[in-house]
């Protein structure tokens, strides 16, 4: 006879999920808020100083109804304090520091990806069902621009000391001068950045998106460079003929139709003791080991509404942003790159993978 256990409904256990239910979508409006200073240039405006809405809508040029229905959600969700007396705001200080400026300390940069992926729950919802994904022309320009928004901060803080600083040698040899290919550069500002900090050594970056080269190539001209050059490249077929010293890839590997081949491709264009850089997400392949990640929700959301599906929908690999370290280490071991180590970055986000000939 078999015995049919049965769990009692735990109504405590019920109680606190749907209040953490609620603290989701409260944090999810939250996000709303932030995104909407981020990108109105609100936030920037309200740290010169206290405000009422009239006075921040003078000062930032915008619509004073909308400054002060987004100015009540500001505070109501503890960003910003109020005065009823005078119906003045202020943005604190030590959350102005989280809220503004040109450095990676500034997180208001990430609302933008969640509320842009927001809207594509629909086209995704379309392949749970028929199977495929949605490409990437879907998502352009605004991922382009989104994604930059949010990387460049980051480079801006971190590329030297964070990533490029954490190779063992790899500043000397920059510095030295020698060849460099970034494989799937987005709009480029760290190889622009890296350009300008080193002048002898030469730099190349590859990606498919024709909007986003344009930007870097702007840039690199903006930022009057002349070692550095852009072009439209599939990265799984880089031309025979050439070889770089230093190949890297900044967040570009997980997302492809066919990740093994650029990682091939990446090992059989590295000149004789040549390097491999790879800055890809910090987590593991096994799901049980990520439960306590703390940005893992980001991860896997942003893997199921774009890097996973925008590879499924031309019937790539689908390795997804959390394809994480354990098939990381042995695809790069499968692409024939040796001596592969992995380094800790100084965010909760990225590993530094680095393969030495
Ligand atoms: C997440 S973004 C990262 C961009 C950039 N490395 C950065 O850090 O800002 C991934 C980039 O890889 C590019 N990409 C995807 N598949 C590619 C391929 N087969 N060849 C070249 N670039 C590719 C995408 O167009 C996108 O710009």
């Amino acid at each position: 006879m078999t015995q049919k256990t049965s769990q009692a409904f735990d109504e405590a256990r019920a109680e606190e999920f749907g209040n953490q239910l609620v603290g989701t979508y409260m944090g999810a409006c939250r996000t709303l808020i932030v995104d909407l200073g981020h990108r109105s240039g609100l936030w920037e405006s309200l740290a010169q100083g206290p405000a009422t809405s009239v006075e921040l809508a003078e000062r930032s040029g915008l619509n004073e109804r909308y400054v002060r229905e987004w100015l009540g959600g500001a505070t109501v969700s503890g960003y910003v304090d109020y005065d009823p007396p005078t119906k003045s705001h202020t943005l604190p200080a030590e959350h102005a520091a989280s809220l503004t400026g040109e450095t990676g300390a500034n997180l208001s940069s990430l609302s933008p990806m969640i509320t842009f992926l927001g809207g594509h729950v629909s086209g995704v919802l379309e392949a749970f069902r028929n199977g495929g994904g949605v490409p990437y022309s879907e998502y352009r320009p605004e991922f382009t621009e989104i994604m930059d928004d949010f990387f460049r901060r980051d480079y801006n803080s971190s590329l030297f000391d964070g990533y490029i600083g954490v190779v063992p040698g790899l500043v000397e040899r920059l510095e030295g001068g020698i060849s460099v290919c970034d494989f799937g550069c987005g709009t480029g500002h760290n190889m622009n950045l890296m350009a300008q900090t080193y002048p002898k050594s030469t730099f190349k970056g590859y990606d498919i998106a024709e909007d986003a080269v344009a930007s870097a190539t702007l840039e690199a001209g903006e930022m009057g460079l002349t070692n550095v050059t852009f072009e439209v490249q599939d990265v799984t077929n880089v031309p025979g003929d050439v070889s770089f010293d230093l190949i890297t890839a900044f967040d570009s590997i997980h997302d492809q139709v066919n990740p093994q081949g650029a990682l091939n491709e990446a090992s059989s264009h590295l000149a004789p003791g040549g390097a491999f850089m790879m800055i890809d997400i910090k987590a593991s392949s096994n799901l049980e080991d990520n439960i306590e990640h703390p940005v893992a929700p980001f991860f896997y959301a942003v893997s199921t509404l774009h890097c996973m599906t925008v590879s499924l929908a031309e019937g790539g690999a689908g390795l997804g942003t959390v394809w994480g370290e354990q098939l990381a280490v042995k695809m790069l071991h499968d692409a024939g790159l040796p001596n592969v180590r992995v380094l800790d970055s100084s965010n909760p986000f990225n590993s530094i993978y680095v393969c030495t000939k």
